[in-house]
């Protein structure tokens, strides 16, 4: 595991961008941490290094954003789904059989069910300030 220091939402953004010219088409990302940690924004530097033009927002209403792109990535927020019943009607393992990159917010619901995927991990803890986290990463090198 690497662990990282962001000290803004743009240093997240950033890690993200950098995580995305890491990434195997088909590779699941599973987002750990709690609410207003970073996660949608390290989705955004996900999106943006995927080369995905439509805007990134949280998927909390929608369960599943796609944002369209030459490498396309998938964003789900998992908040509100409680069974694999729900995940595969959300699409969760078409997208991922497809090529996309899916990134998963609140993977703690389902960790033991997605360590199936082999996910790359990010857990996004608070830090010392206000503006500080500590995001730990598994499953790929940055
Ligand atoms: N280092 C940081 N990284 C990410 N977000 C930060 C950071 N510092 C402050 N923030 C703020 O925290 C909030 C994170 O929101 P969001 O990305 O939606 O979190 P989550 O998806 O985990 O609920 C934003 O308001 C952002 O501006
Ligand atoms: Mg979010």
């Amino acid at each position: 595991m690497a662990v990282f220091h962001t000290a803004s939402r743009e240093e997240t953004v950033a890690l993200g961008r950098r995580m995305a010219a890491k990434l195997a088409p088909g590779t699941l990302v599973a987002f750990t941490g709690g609410l207003g940690m970073g996660k949608t924004a390290f989705c955004q530097g996900l999106a943006e290094g995927l080369g995905c033009t439509d805007p990134v927002s949280s998927p909390t209403f929608a369960i599943v954003n796609y944002y369209r792109g030459p490498r396309p990535l998938a964003h789900f927020d998992l908040y509100r789904i409680h069974s694999e019943d729900d995940l595969e009607t959300a699409g969760f393992y078409e997208y991922l059989d497809q090529g996309a990159v899916v990134a998963a917010e609140w993977s703690e619901n389902f960790a033991d069910l997605l360590a199936a995927e082999h996910p790359v991990w990010v857990n996004i803890l608070p830090g010392a300030g206000p503006e500080d986290r500590t995001i730990e990463i598994e499953g790929v090198e940055l």
